[in-house]
């Protein structure tokens, strides 16, 4: 018993009782006790742990109760031997247990050079991308909706929902994506998911048998990577240039490829919009091969140099497009509420698996959101976000040219929630971004949008999340970290 190491702390909120209760247990289950051992007794490891007594009796009788213990009159208390094998698997012997090997399946699942799934999740500091300017969402005009709402709430309300999605919603975004990206739908063909993470989820789980191969755009986003890999699809990129997806690389890559997945509105990671022609030759590809093409628009709203350009679903006389939205970008991302429009001879396909996915997304939120947009809030939240987030990127914008000079050379601008910097050659995007994590500046690193080893070197620098000022102030530490780099490298 002199090497168990038992600690126990006055003022952490855990009563002393139970600190000693799971300091021993833990000791059993992970073997440092062996079965048949003999435990101090209570007076003497009261004394060890300047504890008094009370405490470490109540939890030598939790345990005698449990069976990890047991008690010999006038000999002490020792470990049980019969401590059945299921208790040490139990979840406490699970955690401290070594973890187990992964079988060889399993051993392929992790993602190499990709963000990980953290990275999101993590406090919002100037640069980090995808996140919107959540300190300018309007939270009193959306809070009295959800509040009038859950006040309103039948007993229709609180049972399952439809797996289409709450009509009214659906309704809204219909008006919503016809009237301003020139999406042809009606409300029956809007699918209501969890994000736009679930849509393709979702749609690849509709359209995709598992080996089927899907390009992607080279670079692309890790999301869709993600979601395609979880179908078992075959991801083959296809790389990007200033008019978008090179479609002719695509039309070389083979005839049995599936579906392709792109953003033609705001090309993610690099900025560009997808060119008339690239969509014309996109669509004519899909309509010959009889391939699906998974559309992401997710944060079309915000353009700053030139009028907004519609969606490529628009241009889609022959059902090739599944259209993807969301509010992640619009709104804020913890709604989880996104959208796919079907091309209407797919739509019960897409209402079967919708179903067998999670039934439906959450009634509550859809409701407020449909009011939302009903009332006109969410035009006038789009309409004050585009002249915040042109302050902030234009913030941003001088600040690379003030600190940064040609240490970076700005990519493309013109819209969304993130600019692309592309690095000086021999300068390791990925050592740039950890350097920049430990002064607080979270960017993240071009090179991880890539399938293919050719990485061009750069940096996503999201601009929706922090004021102009503490943009303008983390690119005078982004010319810092580059500047020492380039010292360095002499
Ligand atoms: C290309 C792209 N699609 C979709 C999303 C949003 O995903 P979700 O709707 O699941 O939040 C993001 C977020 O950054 C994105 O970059």
């Amino acid at each position: 018993m002199a090497t168990l190491h038992l600690p126990v702390e006055r003022n952490n909120g855990v009563p002393i009782f139970r600190q000693i209760h799971d300091g021993l247990r833990r000791a059993i289950l992970d073997g440092r006790l062996r079965p048949g051992q003999r435990i101090p007794s209570t007076r003497g490891l009261a004394a060890d742990l300047g504890v008094s007594r009370l405490p470490v009796l109540s939890a030598y009788e939790q345990l005698l109760h449990e069976g990890y213990l047991v008690g010999r009159t006038g000999s002490g208390t020792f470990v049980s031997t019969s401590i059945p094998d299921h208790l040490l698997r139990s979840p406490g012997a699970r955690r401290l247990a070594p973890a187990p090997r992964p079988s060889a399946k399993l051993r392929e699942r992790p993602v190499p050079n990709q963000p990980s799934p953290t990275s999101w999740s993590l406090p919002i500091v100037p640069f980090q991308v995808g996140h919107p300017a959540l300190d300018l969402f309007p939270h009193a005009a959306w809070a009295k909706l959800v509040s009038r709402q859950l006040r309103a709430e039948t007993s229709e309300q609180l049972a399952y929902g439809d797996p289409a999605g709450w009509r009214g919603l659906r309704v809204a975004i219909a008006e919503h994506l016809r009237a301003s990206r020139g999406v042809r739908c009606v409300a029956d063909q809007v699918l209501i998911v969890p994000g736009s993470q679930a849509a393709l989820r979702l749609a690849a789980a509709t359209l995709l048998e598992p080996n089927d191969r899907v390009a992607v755009e080279e670079p692309g986003y890790f999301g869709a990577h993600r979601a395609l890999r979880a179908a078992r699809a075959q991801l083959v990129p296809v790389p990007v240039d200033a008019e978008g997806l090179h479609v002719a690389t695509l039309q070389r890559r083979g005839t049995n490829i599936r579906a392709v997945y792109v953003t033609p509105s705001h090309q993610y990671p690099l900025g560009m919009t997808m060119s008339a022609s690239r969509r014309f030759a996109l669509l004519d590809w899909a309509v010959r091969r009889e391939a699906w093409i998974l559309e992401d628009d997710y944060d079309s709203e915000f353009r700053y140099v030139s009028r907004p350009v519609g969606a490529l679903q628009g241009m889609d006389a022959r059902d090739r497009v599944i259209y993807i939205g969301t509010f992640s970008k619009a709104l804020f991302p913890a709604v989880r509420v996104g959208y796919i429009v079907v091309p209407p001879p797919l739509w019960t396909r897409f209402l079967e698996s919708r179903f067998a996915f999670d039934l439906f997304t959450p009634t509550l939120y859809q409701r407020a959101l449909a009011e939302f947009l009903k009332q006109g809030h969410f035009a006038r939240h789009l309409r004050r976000m585009r002249s915040a987030y042109l302050e902030r990127r234009n913030a941003l914008l001088r600040g690379l040219s003030r600190h940064c000079g040609d240490l970076v050379q700005v990519h493309n601008s013109d819209a969304g929630l993130h600019v692309a910097v592309l690095l000086r050659e021999g300068v390791e995007d990925q050592d740039v971004a950890a350097r920049l994590g430990r002064r607080g500046v979270a960017t993240l690193a071009l090179s991880t949008s890539y399938l293919e080893p050719t990485r061009r070197q750069g940096l996503l620098l999201g601009f929706g999340c922090a004021e102009a000022r503490r943009l303008f102030d983390a690119t005078r530490i982004l010319g810092e970290v580059l500047g020492d780099l380039a010292v360095a490298s002499r």
